[in-house]
């Protein structure tokens, strides 16, 4: 059964299954999360565990998640219904705990793709370029504390990525994604050309890269085993959804593994890009946000033509953020169009409506909601900490075992196999092994002990 048969819409062309697969994985996770991370917590050897999680968990979960969906040809709801055994147990829970997921992850990012969508006119206006890194804090500070910029900002954003997907998954996600992934390969290879033409390129290499052991704690390895969720957005459905619109002629591990490691590529260039500007201007390599939207601007005010060099920056972020944020908001806008029957425009403005209600307890977390905590964590954290590293890893749990112990090898092996496109029968029996017996193990266990629970 492929996606005529069934009336509806998918991807159209290979590069169009590529595009729009890699456009959800790369995203602000390798501009603002890699690189900080990556140079906080030991480099080189929290990349080797980022790439061990990526290996043994994330590329068997990205198989199985675009697989099943290709099967079902459904949102994630239905397709775990579909292909679960009647009277089992009540696996669509794992698409319906995708869905608050989406939201979750939605609420805080579309706050930071709002901060670099401004980014970008502020870049294009000039006011934020100067060398003086007060003057730079203050005008993020100005930013992130005024409420009804912060709303504004991502309340259009919202809308932007609504319009987008309105017009549908062939035209929209693939039309867009397709244009926009040459451009981001395009801007960020210009960025680490300068980068790597400054003066302290040694410095802010070994920075990212040098192998510090020490740094390694059990809650490193979560952060790397989350990040690797984050990064090719797994466990909640989105893969799910895309395999979806695969088509069936699509070979699936070959796919899965060039967005694998075009998504690591681009993470390795960010840091590269990153990191050499940071250190040439005696800057310290802060994490998180500061480093996007106060160093950043601080560093390119000093390189010549620094002007031109911010709007490039800010617009491959924006130009990330799109394809990441089109999939996320997917997942809800199907599952309210398939499920429950709503036109995809309806779907789509209550999707809206949601995210404008429950994002702006992130929007608001720098003004109006500054001492609102739950856990000890505004919102913002909150959410990222709660889907990053519970609701995304237990989606991949509750998957892998779906696959390895209940929807079984034959049926997994077939809908690989589709159409003849997979030849290799190994590498398909070995991720089966994978998904039965190590990635939901080792999950598990890296997910409790970070947690601190035994
Ligand atoms: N992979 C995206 C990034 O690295 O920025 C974030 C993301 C997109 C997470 C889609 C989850 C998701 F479903």
């Amino acid at each position: 059964m492929n996606n005529k048969m069934t009336g509806r819409s998918g991807f159209s062309s290979s590069f169009g299954v590529l595009a729009a697969t890699l456009g959800s994985a790369v995203g602000l996770g390798n501009i603002w999360k890699f690189p900080s991370l990556t140079g906080a917590n030991g480099g080189a050897g929290f990349l080797l565990i980022y790439l061990l999680a990526t290996l043994l968990i994330g590329l068997p979960v990205m198989i199985a998640e675009i697989s099943m969906g290709r099967a079902a040809k459904a949102n994630p709801i239905t397709t775990l219904q579909r292909l679960a055994p009647k009277n089992s147990l009540p696996w669509w829970l794992i698409g319906a705990s995708g869905v608050l997921a989406a939201f979750l992850i939605l609420s805080f990012y579309s706050e930071v793709v709002a901060w670099v969508f401004a980014y970008v006119f502020k870049a294009i206006g000039g006011s934020i370029l100067s060398s003086d890194r007060h003057v730079t804090e203050s005008a993020f500070g100005a930013l992130i504390s005024d409420p009804v910029q912060s709303l504004l900002w991502q309340w259009g954003v919202l809308v932007f990525i609504g319009g987008i997907l309105l017009m549908g998954v062939t035209k929209g996600i693939e039309g867009i994604t397709k244009k926009l992934m040459p451009v981001l390969f395009l801007l960020l290879l210009l960025l680490c050309a300068v980068s790597l033409s400054l003066p302290k390129v040694a410095e802010g290499l070994t920075f990212l890269f040098r192998p510090d052991f020490s740094k390694i704690t059990s809650g490193v390895v979560l952060t790397a085993m989350g990040l690797a969720f984050f990064k090719l957005s797994l466990g909640m459905g989105t893969m799910m959804t895309y395999g979806s619109y695969f088509r069936d002629d699509q070979n699936i591990p070959a796919t899965t593994f060039r967005v694998m490691i075009a998504d690591l590529f681009v993470s390795m260039l960010a840091g590269v890009a990153i990191f050499p500007a940071v250190f040439s201007f005696g800057f310290e390599p802060s994490a998180g946000p500061s480093l996007v939207f106060i160093t950043i601007p601080a560093v390119f005010s000093q390189i010549p033509g620094g002007q031109l060099l911010m709007i490039a920056f800010f617009a491959l972020a924006s130009v990330a953020a799109t394809g990441a944020m089109l999939s996320m908001m997917e997942v809800p806008v199907v599952v309210l169009h398939e499920r429950f029957g709503m036109s995809r425009t309806k779907a789509t403005v209550l999707t809206i409506a949601i995210l404008v209600v429950l994002g702006s307890s992130c929007a608001l977390t720098n003004s109006t909601l500054a001492n609102f905590k739950l856990f000890g964590m505004n919102m913002f954290d909150l959410f990222d900490f709660a889907s990053s590293n519970v609701l995304l890893p237990l989606g991949g749990i509750l998957l892998a075992l779906f696959v390895g112990w209940v929807w079984g090898k034959d049926n997994f092996l077939q809908a690989l196999s589709n159409h003849g496109a997979l030849g290799n029968g190994a590498i398909a029996s070995m991720v089966f092994f994978l998904l039965r017996y190590v990635s939901p193990l080792l999950i598990l266990v890296v997910m409790l002990k970070g947690l601190g629970l035994f």
